[in-house]
């Protein structure tokens, strides 16, 4: 048959299965459309192709009783279905196209029946009463976050166009008889709507929440309400489950958390809209302001911290600033310590005075200088890393707390290093916690990403000013976080465990000046940190016998670890300061930061403690 009969046959049969499923016609003459719908199925019926060929000659007498074969089958099956469709819509009045994707509360599920069965085609089953629930069921149910992105218009177009495509791959599918039970199961699982908290701009919106309904998925229905903590009682777990199974507004039946990669979301009615502005409706609005895949890596941050609320960034150094920003009124004065991130340093010496905001800086133990700060100035914030970059000095979070809020003044610490498994900044007292979420939370070296949590209120102040500056995080990077974090506790406790082991290696070298661990007695706020960390994480700095150039070499020779900027990730990475981070500046201003030419910075990836041991002893063999 030429190619352009079969293009009209498809395109006839099309039109056919929309003209059968529009609810307006179906009723009155769905006899003369099944005829189009026939064609339809037929035509996209990968055995059609086949058909197609084998009725072109020549044809072998095999082949002949192949198509032949085919065809019978096919319309038997063509048969059977209609039959069953009209028998169904008189005893299912929902069996239609749906316009409404509202999967929420728009289709009350018991016009529904078997709503959510995942397809598995059986052409025996379109015989049976339930198989014909399963295949109503299965064509008014499109994945949610696909058909809420169409237009009324279109969604009823696909879903006639889909039936079609539906009913033909079950036929081509032929095979093995599916348990639509556990997979309907399955399906409404996922169309069970957790609660999820949303913000947009300054305005306060109420909570997502489906209305509770009979059919619920018991699994999710059963975990509503039930606190975390109640059943996992470590990091690991919490980093693994929390915001997702048990809190994701997400329909779906995917163990992982899907990629949301839309900027905008759509009202069904300006009356939808109105309703969401004034609060009564909670909807997430722009991609600036919201997004579920976002919503979840927050969840999980919030979980690990004991933060009512979490913010995610499009990179630690966007969460630092627009905090400092958001909270530090224009001719504010700030307190911060001496060892920091160079371009945090960077940004409260030569931007926050551009707003009058000045700072005191301190040395990272000296309590008293903050005191005598707090005594002379109104102190709006106490912003500092615990432990430092690079020389991984300790805050008494405990102590600066207190001091702090006797004067009303707001603790931020910076806890990248630490990660929120070592460090629980605001059980310790501080008000606000940030990381950069690309080092340890994501912790694959693949992604950038900053966070901020607390309290509602504050972390809402810097949430509305994130709105407008607009550094909002890519979704897809939000997932590679929620990713990383479901591995953070193995990552950390290995990181932890070869760091100190080669920190204490590296202290008894003679080849080794200086060796910067919390974990070491040398250091000085061993004390404190054991009291404030459960471990110190996986950065360890040192000074090597040497200079600028015999301090290369001895980074030249290491095998394992990349020479680059960042930390925390599974790779190890090495890095001399005084060339990645300062190359700027003369010896002698870098002197004043502390930052020798001997200095190396290095982050413990997850590779086998004794290839690491090794790989460092014999770099320091070639020195
Ligand atoms: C302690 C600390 N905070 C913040 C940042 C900035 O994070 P990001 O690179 O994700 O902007 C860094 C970067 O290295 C850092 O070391």
């Amino acid at each position: 048959m030429p190619t352009c009969h079969v293009l009209l046959i498809t395109i006839v049969g099309l039109i056919g299965s929309v003209f059968l499923f529009r609810p307006s016609i179906r009723g009155r003459s769905s006899t003369h459309y099944s005829y189009f719908f026939i064609f339809g199925v037929i035509s996209s019926n990968p055995k059609f192709s086949q058909t197609k060929n084998l009725i072109s000659p020549p044809l072998s007498s095999e082949d002949k009783r192949a198509a032949a074969g085919d065809i019978a089958f096919s319309t038997l099956k063509i048969h059977q279905y209609l039959m069953a469709v009209s028998s169904c819509a008189r005893a299912f009045p929902s069996f239609q196209c749906r316009s409404d994707p509202d999967f929420s509360g728009g289709v009350p599920r018991h016009d529904v029946p078997n709503a959510g069965v995942r397809f598995s085609g059986n052409a025996n089953s379109l015989s049976h009463g339930s198989s014909v629930h399963s295949m109503s069921s299965l064509i008014l149910r499109f994945p949610p976050n696909f058909v809420r992105q169409l237009s009324v218009k279109a969604r009823r177009n696909c879903s006639n166009i889909g039936v079609a495509q539906v009913v033909a791959a079950s036929w081509s599918n032929n095979h093995a008889s599916p348990d639509f039970t556990s997979a309907a199961k399955a399906v409404d699982a996922a169309a069970a709507v957790a609660p999820l908290d949303i913000t947009t701009g300054d305005e306060e919106v109420a909570v997502v929440e489906d209305p509770p309904r009979a059919d619920r998925n018991v699994q999710i229905e059963d975990l509503r309400g039930v606190k975390y903590s109640s059943f996992l009682s470590c990091d690991g777990s919490i980093a693994i489950h929390a915001g997702e199974r048990l809190g994701r507004g997400i329909v779906t039946d995917a163990i992982t958390t899907p990629v949301v990669n839309t900027s905008a979301y759509f009202f069904k009615k300006t009356a939808e809209l109105i309703d969401f502005k004034e609060k009564r409706r909670a909807s997430f609005e722009y991609g600036r302001y919201g997004n579920p895949t976002t919503v979840v890596a927050e969840e999980k941050i919030s979980a690990l911290e004991g933060a009512e609320s979490t913010l995610l960034m499009a990179s630690g150094m966007c969460a630092s600033t627009v905090m400092l920003l958001a909270l530090v009124p224009a001719g504010g004065h700030i307190v911060t310590t001496t060892d920091c991130y160079r371009k945090t340093r960077i940004f409260i010496e030569t931007i926050l005075p551009k707003m009058g905001i000045t700072a005191t800086v301190i040395d990272p133990a000296d309590t008293g200088a903050l005191e005598a700060v707090l005594n002379q100035k109104k102190v709006t914030l106490f912003f500092t890393e615990s432990p430092t970059n690079p020389f991984l000095r300790c805050v008494d979070i405990e102590l600066v707390s207190k001091l702090c809020h006797e004067k009303g003044t707001l603790v931020c610490i910076d806890g990248t290093f630490a990660t929120p498994l070592n460090q629980k900044a605001l059980a310790l007292g501080a008000d606000l916690v940030v990381h950069s979420a690309t080092k340890y939370l994501a912790g694959h070296n693949d992604v950038l990403g900053g966070c901020i949590s607390g309290p509602d209120k504050l972390v809402s102040a810097v949430r509305n000013l994130h709105h407008i500056l607009g550094g909002a995080i890519n979704p897809n990077a939000a997932y590679l976080i929620i990713r990383g974090m479901k591995t953070l506790h193995l990552r950390v406790q290995q990181q932890n465990s070869t760091a100190q082991r080669i920190a204490e290696i590296l202290e008894a070298h003679p080849k080794v000046r200086c060796v910067y661990y919390p974990g070491l007695p040398s250091h000085p706020e061993y004390h404190l940190a054991k009291r404030q960390m459960t471990g110190f994480g996986g950065v360890v700095s040192f000074e090597v016998d040497g200079d600028l150039l015999t301090t290369a070499k001895f980074v030249d020779a290491l095998k394992i670890p990349y020479i680059a900027p960042s930390f925390g990730g599974c790779e190890s990475i090495v890095d001399q300061p005084a060339i990645m981070s300062y190359w700027d500046l003369s010896q002698s201003e870098r002197a004043k930061y502390g930052i020798l030419d001997n200095l190396i910075r290095f982050s413990f990836g997850v590779e086998d403690f004794e290839d690491l041991k090794a790989d460092i002893l014999q770099a320091l063999e070639a020195i």
